[in-house]
């Protein structure tokens, strides 16, 4: 099974995307996630992918497809997937289409999360993440039980650098002139799904797993 999230930065794609792999055993592959970790241990691909990434606009191309690339080659996808974060351009998804068949796959869902703008910018600027394992907190929404120590494993908790009011609102209007366009793309393909994110953590998160248990 190969399953994609797609939605706004802050639409809550990494918060379900721990349970969904866990309830269907996939791979879990977030292209943010791998850049980011790329940043931090100063690789080739994270000095390249630092620079529009702090400015909040997408990685060339090039470069991502050939992550995903790589990482659908890896025995844990055998049983399937969940992609957080990617596609995110039309180039990217067509790109996609291509490889697939050799891994012996095809897109079975794309779960489209929709959230209101306001609550968007509200979510990534209070958002949290845990430097260890990458779990996402929010200051109000969800809370650690110790302040700034992560519930799952203790690590402590930073704010993305590009979780700024600017930086968010810049990644939201690459969003729409980029990204949307993948909406009309999958939904030509007969596989989108529409997932009211505005809900509760547990409530978004029972409307996908009744779209994914139909299958
Ligand atoms: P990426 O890491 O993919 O970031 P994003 O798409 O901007 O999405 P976020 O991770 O910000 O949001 P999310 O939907 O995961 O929300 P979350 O669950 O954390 O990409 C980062 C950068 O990497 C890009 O800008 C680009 O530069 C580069 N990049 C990555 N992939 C690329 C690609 N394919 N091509 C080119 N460049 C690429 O939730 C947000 C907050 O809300 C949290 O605090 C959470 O606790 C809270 N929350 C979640 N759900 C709810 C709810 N239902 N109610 C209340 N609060 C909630
Ligand atoms: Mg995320
Ligand atoms: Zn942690």
């Amino acid at each position: 099974m190969l399953l994609i999230l797609l939605g706004p930065p802050g639409a809550g794609k990494g918060t379900q995307a721990g349970q969904l792999v866990e309830d269907y055993g996939l791979a879990y592959i977030s292209t943010g996630a791998i850049l980011r970790n790329a940043v931090k241990e100063g690789t080739g691909l994270g000095q390249k992918a630092r620079q529009y990434m702090d400015l909040g606009q997408l990685v060339p191309d090039e470069l991502v497809v050939e992550i995903v690339k790589d990482r659908l080659q890896q025995p844990d996808c055998e049983k399937g997937a969940l992609l957080d974060g990617f596609p995110r351009t039309v180039e990217q998804a067509t790109f996609l289409e291509k490889v697939l068949p050799d891994t012996g796959k095809k897109v079975d869902c794309v779960l489209l999360i929709e959230v209101a703008e306001e609550e968007l910018i509200e979510r990534l600027t209070g958002r949290r993440v845990c430097s260890e394992c990458g779990t996402n907190f929010h200051v109000t929404h969800k809370p650690p039980k110790v302040r700034n120590v992560c519930d799952e494993c203790g690590g402590a908790l930073y704010q993305r650098a590009d979780d700024s009011l600017e930086t968010v609102k810049e990644r939201l209007e690459v969003y729409k002139n980029q990204t949307a366009p993948l909406i009309d793309f999958y939904e030509g393909r007969n596989v989108l799904a529409r997932i009211d994110g505005n809900q509760e953590i547990e409530s978004v998160r029972d409307q996908i797993k009744g779209t994914v248990d139909k299958l």
